[in-house]
């Protein structure tokens, strides 16, 4: 299985790639935690990301493609992929397909996570992250266990920095502007599957297994 997660903010990419990318033995790639990660570490790529990613834009493109051309080539990767926020531009979408192309590598499908913009606000606001995991939970739909600690590892949970609302705003604009415009990219290649990311994961995860052809 490799395919691409794309919709805005909040949809659930990162909680159904959690859950599918561990019953299927697959790597889960997410540009934004890579980022995180090297926010908290200080490294030269995180100090380049930081600015950005606490306002709400973009990371320059360039940036980008250097460190998924690198993460793409490690050796997870091979059995296949979820990609979880990349790409995000179609400059982003072209660099993609050349570096796939020079792997020898097919892209199965292109999820598209629909919700409105209220439901992922409200699940936004409610998200809490573990510092030492990733785990993702929810104070509404999905509370973490005893003393607001994670399940899986203990781990402190925390409220990321760009879920404050004026900054979830400016994720929804930036969404809209510069990343939709992959959903006609991948619907003229024929690979976009869209999917009503609104319901519950249970059913949002079926759905995703059940459109990925040989997947199931
Ligand atoms: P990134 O971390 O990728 O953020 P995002 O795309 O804005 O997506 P989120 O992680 O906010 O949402 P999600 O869809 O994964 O939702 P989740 O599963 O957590 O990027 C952060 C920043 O990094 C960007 O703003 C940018 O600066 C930079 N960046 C990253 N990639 C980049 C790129 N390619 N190019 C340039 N810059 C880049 O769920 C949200 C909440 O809802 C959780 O609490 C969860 O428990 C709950 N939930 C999930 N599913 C359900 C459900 N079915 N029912 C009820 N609740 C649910």
């Amino acid at each position: 299985m490799r395919v691409i997660f794309i919709g805005p903010p909040g949809a659930g990419k990162g909680t159904q790639a959690e859950v599918i990318s561990r019953e299927k033995g697959i790597a889960h790639i997410s540009t934004g935690d890579i980022l995180r990660k090297n926010v908290v570490e200080q490294t030269d790529l995180g100090k380049a990301a930081r600015e950005y990613m606490d306002a709400g834009k973009l990371v320059p493109d360039d940036i980008i493609i250097g460190m998924m051309e690198k993460r793409l080539g490690e050796k997870d990767c091979r059995k296949g992929f979820i990609l979880d926020g990349f790409p995000r531009t179609v400059p982003q979408a072209e660099a993609l397909e050349e570096l796939l192309g020079r792997m020898g590598i097919l892209l199965d499908a292109v999820i598209l996570f629909q919700a409105p913009d209220e439901v992922v606000i409200r699940r936004l606001s409610g998200r809490r992250v573990c510092r030492s995991c990733g785990a993702i939970f929810n104070v509404r739909w999905k509370p973490p266990g005893e003393d607001d600690r994670c399940d899986k590892c203990g781990g402190d949970l925390y409220q990321r920095d760009d879920d404050r609302e004026d900054v979830v705003k400016n994720r929804l604009d930036v969404y809209k502007r510069q990343t939709a415009p992959l959903i006609g990219y991948y619907r003229e290649k024929g690979l976009l599957v869209e999917v009503d990311a609104s319901r519950e994961s249970a059913e949002v995860v079926a759905d995703i297994i059940s459109s990925v052809k040989g997947s199931q």
